[in-house]
């Protein structure tokens, strides 16, 4: 099996849907770095005040503020078994940093799992899209509604949000510099041999079921 992967894709592209499949399945933690955020801003923290600043204009938050937070939580104890990189690396500068915390803990990248999905599709998934507040369970209120309106199919809860920068406005910035930012990363991880991409337009079980061949 492989067990220390990248999940990578635009906005939208379904990163968390399957993370959140990957983890229940294989019990290895997810480390996103857009919910690291998101929980010091809810925390109201230096880190959270800093990324705030830039999120909300849908921008990147600095590299070496990111690059950071990844390096001290591949340090915890729980991914010696394995993790799963969610939204990081997203720039070159993220991807050799990731490759310098891997050389020093004596690890390596064994897949990135890369998910296509056309532009003009990805706002509409974002500007539907609803979370679990208390599990961080991803739903779309057209493409992938809870079983029971407004009830979490995975915890049960009734606080499903929308997040902040989901507004047309910021998500048009987040596709826009992410597809800027993507390409020398894609390459670097094909020249690796470890990038495997899929058709993300395609039902979410069955794309699961197309992750879960890649993990092996
Ligand atoms: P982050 O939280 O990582 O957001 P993102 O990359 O913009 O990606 P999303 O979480 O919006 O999309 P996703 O691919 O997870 O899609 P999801 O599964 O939810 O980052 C947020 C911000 O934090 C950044 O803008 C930046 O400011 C900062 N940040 C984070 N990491 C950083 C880094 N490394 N460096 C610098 N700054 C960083 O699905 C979306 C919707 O589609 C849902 O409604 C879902 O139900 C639906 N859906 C999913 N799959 C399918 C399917 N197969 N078919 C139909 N609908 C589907
Ligand atoms: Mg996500
Ligand atoms: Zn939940």
């Amino acid at each position: 099996m492989k067990k220390n992967l990248i999940i990578t894709g635009l906005p939208g592209a379904g990163k968390g849907t399957q993370a959140e499949r990957i983890i229940d399945k294989y019990g290895i933690p997810h480390i996103s770095t857009g919910d690291m955020f998101r929980a010091a801003m809810k925390n109201e923290t230096a880190l959270g005040l800093e990324a705030k600043s830039f999120m909300d204009k849908g921008e990147l938050v600095p590299d070496e503020v990111t690059n950071g937070i990844v390096k001290e939580r591949l340090q915890e104890e729980d991914t010696k078994n394995g993790f799963l990189l969610d939204g990081f690396p997203r720039t070159m500068e993220q991807a050799v940093a990731l490759d310098n915390i891997m050389t020093e803990l004596g690890r390596q990248i064994d897949a990135v799992i890369n998910i296509e999905v056309n532009p003009d599709v990805l706002m509409a998934r974002l500007t539907g899209r609803l979370i679990c507040r208390n599990c961080g369970a991803t739903y779309h209120k057209l493409n992938h509604p809870p079983k029971v309106e407004g009830v979490c199919d995975r915890c049960g809860s009734t606080d499903l949000y929308q997040r902040e920068d989901d507004k047309p406005e910021t998500v048009e910035n987040r596709i826009r510099i992410n597809q800027e930012q993507s390409k020398p990363i894609i390459e670097f991880y094909s020249e690796k041999g470890l990038l495997h991409t899929l058709n993300g337009e395609t039902e979410i079980e069955d794309l699961f079921q197309e992750v879960q061949d890649i993990i092996g």
